[in-house]
């Protein structure tokens, strides 16, 4: 047949349920050391031990990892400029460093050169899926969903709202920033692999009445995604209790509007009470954990066992710029910290798993990406075990290579690798079977 036809072999990776917080022997994990991944017009078809015949283009990866693309479910494409500004907190790092960068994108070709150089790198870091903030400017939206689109990566995005306290050249308002919205969605929402996020940057930077708007092109097309921040910094919590003082909480400005559906990404939500959790899960809103941003911006420690008690969703994200680096391994082994300041143990199988599977469930995505499960897009990254001597050894303990020491758990080594690589362990990303980036 004219199929095309590609397997690919190595060992392995993905999940098949939930794993819990603090469990290492985890029936969810799906391990297929030297498997072949089988791949049919970019599709997942299947996994076996034996090599498929030669009707199969064939790659050896032996020794290596295969995992399902990462999905960073939150960051911003115009703050590579800003990446690792010093000295700030969220506020006066928003004034003094990324407005003044993000106002760079009102003109066309630096909004095209900036949405290529960032989808490359996510790809260079192994991240195949975003949700991603552009600017304010339409014409953003456009460069990155054309740039996706030429990728044929999996991109979540939308025209940033924002009509108050913010600079001029970042500001729209309510009747003009509802048209915009409007002909984007009508461009790009559907369109291939792309799909259009209401963006209220946050409470903060919309008027009540730019909110309303917001909500009601929610209620008109629910199968639209919201992406916003909530409850990051102390101080813009107490700012959002005086802009709306009638809310019950930060969170609750965006339910009154009718912002919390099922399709939400709220990234942060460190300052929550257990009624916001609550009324998360209510809703199917779900939180993005950024833990390098909010390690970087000083920001507070997010409290995972609390989203897990209450039932409320989690996903990873790197928001850079806040966050100093798009590798979602990096941001996992930030999380694991974050919880182990918190009293709490996250497992490489959380983490990982929230980085593909969680985050495709929570986006409604679970069909297409996340996971080896065949009818998903072969959107997926290879991977070095161990890179340099430190990582190469210590791989060696975990294989039980080194004498006396014995072999170590399947974890062990998981959350090894986890905990120390990062983009040099990189060797190849596909998206839908096409291979996009390649080491050397
Ligand atoms: N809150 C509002 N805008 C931003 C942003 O660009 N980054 C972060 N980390 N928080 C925000
Ligand atoms: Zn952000």
């Amino acid at each position: 047949s004219a199929r095309k036809r590609l397997a690919l072999q190595g060992d392995l990776l993905d999940f098949t349920g939930v794993p819990l917080l603090g469990e290492e022997a985890c029936a969810a994990v799906r391990f297929r050391p030297d498997h072949w991944l089988l791949i049919e017009d970019g599709r997942i078809v299947g996994a076996q031990p034996e090599a498929p015949d030669d009707s199969w283009q064939r790659e050896l990866h032996t020794g290596r990892l295969i995992l399902p693309g990462f999905i960073d479910t939150h960051v911003h494409c115009p703050q590579l400029d800003v990446i690792a500004s010093y000295g700030a907190t969220l506020l006066d790092w928003l004034k003094t460093y990324t407005f003044p960068a993000e106002q760079r994108f009102v003109d066309p070709q630096v909004a095209r050169a900036g949405a290529e150089l960032f989808l490359d790198a996510l790809l260079a870091n192994g991240t195949t899926a975003a949700v991603v903030f552009p600017t304010v400017h339409p014409v953003s939206v456009d460069a990155l969903f054309e740039a996706a689109s030429a990728r044929q990566m999996r991109i979540i995005s939308g025209k940033v709202l924002m009509d108050r306290h913010a600079p001029a050249g970042l500001s729209d308002d309510v009747e003009g920033a509802r048209r915009d919205c409007e002909t984007l969605i009508q461009r790009w929402h559907g369109q291939g692999r792309n799909s259009y996020a209401l963006t209220v940057r946050f409470a903060i930077t919309s008027t009540p009445e730019q909110l309303a708007m917001a909500g009601e092109l929610m209620r008109a097309d629910p199968s639209l995604y919201m992406q916003t921040h909530v409850a990051e910094n102390t101080e813009e919590v107490r700012w959002v209790a005086e802009l709306f003082p009638e809310a019950r909480s930060y969170l609750d400005v965006y339910h009154q509007v009718g912002l919390l559906t099922p399709r939400a990404v709220l990234a942060h939500g460190i300052w929550l009470d257990d009624a916001d959790r609550a009324l998360l899960r209510d809703t199917g809103a779900h939180i993005a954990f950024c833990p390098s941003s909010n390690l970087f911006l000083g920001s507070g420690l997010f409290d995972w066992q609390a989203a897990v008690d209450i039932g409320h969703g989690v996903s990873m994200a790197s928001d850079v710029g806040g966050g100093t680096s798009l590798s979602m391994l990096r941001t996992l082994a930030e999380g694991y910290k974050v919880q182990a300041l918190r009293g709490t143990r996250l497992t490489a199988w959380a983490a990982l798993h929230a980085a593909t599977r969680g985050a495709a469930l929570a986006l409604g995505l679970e069909e297409e990406i996340g996971s080896f499960e065949p009818g998903c897009m072969a959107d997926l990254a290879i991977w070095d075990w161990a890179v340099g001597p430190v990582a190469v050894h210590r791989d060696a303990v975990a294989r039980g290579e080194v004498v006396p020491l014995p072999a170590q758990s399947l974890h062990a080594r998981v959350f090894a690798w986890m905990t120390q690589a990062d983009d040099r362990n990189l060797v190849a990303a596909y998206v839908a079977g096409q291979p996009c980036w390649q080491r050397g």
